[in-house]
């Protein structure tokens, strides 16, 4: 069906571009901005990866460097006005094989709303901004379930306890007849996992799915979205502002900084070689999950500069302690500086 109105529209057209077979979802060269009455905020300003398929890429970043703003592209839920994508494509291969340009599709049209959910779940930091309070756990994933596909609301049920099942919470069939707000966070997050999975997508976009919660349902909830990869052999974006979450789940792993992506590799070879000063700045602010280490804790000095200025310089400069007269002179490109490991810096 999907494939139907993308042709009948012609508005997904790949306009030539290919998407590399192992992967699923390309993201080249995105550009967001939000236009404000004051100023121009480039909330994303030229980012590019590819996620490869069933595979996990870890995006990290501090806060406001535009983590999120890049997912709800994908997802085309910006906010617009005041925003707006303002350039490059977002390939994503569809189940059926065929391959679409989300940027080239309507925002609410129904070839977006079948990708989204069928195809890319999303979940959020804050499982009560997507939970609706009114609605019982079950009656919320039998919704979703029976959008995507015919099911009568008896067997979708039947599915949401199955799902509640397999994100092993306990006692599920008394949850299903729970309000969120009787959950825990812990079992909140769970439940939002099993609403994202309910539909079988094949990309799994998890903003900061961790955060809200201790360190301990961390944890279980990051084994779990492991488990639910194999069983469910999906691809998944984790985003999160803490190195330490993703060092045990990504296979690659983006670093961003104030709208760009600074340094990209295979997540072993980036925690065992980081090159960008920004990504062992880093490294050495967070303390890794499951690791014994004592290390002291260094922030990184300095503030973000403000998105809203065009800036002819590398971002970091301001805040980097090895730079050169070159770091002043221009923005540094992505450079591949050994095979798969990319960095923006002249150094
Ligand atoms: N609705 C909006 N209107 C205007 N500016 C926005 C809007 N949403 C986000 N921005 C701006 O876009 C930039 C990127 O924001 P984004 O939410 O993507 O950051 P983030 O990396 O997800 O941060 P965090 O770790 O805090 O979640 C920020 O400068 C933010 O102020
Ligand atoms: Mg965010």
């Amino acid at each position: 069906m999907l494939e139907e109105q993308i042709n009948r529209g012609n508005t997904g057209d790949v306009n030539g571009q290919t998407l590399d077979e192992a992967s699923i979802l390309e993201v080249k060269d995105l550009h967001v901005q939000f236009h404000m009455e004051q100023a121009v905020i480039r909330a994303v300003d030229g980012v590019t990866f590819s996620l490869k398929r069933k595979k996990t890429l870890g995006i990290v970043g501090e806060s406001g460097c535009g983590k999120s703003i890049t997912a709800m592209a994908v997802m085309r839920l910006i906010q617009s006005p005041p925003g707006k994508i303002t350039g490059g494509s977002i390939l994503l291969r569809l189940r059926n094989g065929d391959v679409c340009d989300i940027t080239r599709l309507s925002a609410k049209g129904p070839a977006m709303r079948n990708i989204r959910g069928a195809e890319i779940a999303m979940i959020f930091q804050e499982p009560m901004t997507s939970l609706n309070p009114i609605y019982t756990v079950g009656d919320q994933i039998a919704e979703s379930v029976m959008l995507h596909r015919r099911l009568s609301k008896r067997d979708a049920l039947e599915v949401s306890l199955d799902m509640l099942r397999k994100v092993h919470l306990s006692a599920p069939e008394t949850r299903l007849k729970q309000y969120p707000h009787q959950l825990s966070g812990g079992m909140r997050q769970r439940v939002m996992i099993a609403l994202a999975m309910s539909c079988n997508p094949s990309i799994l976009i998890a903003d900061e799915p961790t955060t809200a919660l201790d360190v301990t349902v961390q944890a279980q909830i990051l084994d779990l979205m492991g488990q639910l990869q194999d069983s469910f052999d999906s691809s998944i974006v984790m985003i999160t502002h803490n190195l330490g979450v993703i060092s045990d789940i990504a296979d690659d792993t983006a670093v961003m900084y104030l709208g760009k992506i600074v340094e990209q590799a295979p997540a072993r070879e980036l925690f065992e070689n980081p090159r960008h000063p920004y990504t062992r700045g880093l490294l050495a602010s967070v303390p890794v999950l499951g690791k014994k280490n004592r290390k002291k804790l260094i922030p990184i000095p300095g503030m973000v500069p403000s998105p809203t200025e065009e800036l002819k310089i590398c971002a970091f400069a301001p805040r980097c302690s090895h730079k050169g007269p070159e770091c002043e002179g221009g923005v540094p490109p992505l450079r591949e500086i050994s095979p798969g490991h990319f960095a923006a810096c002249y150094y």
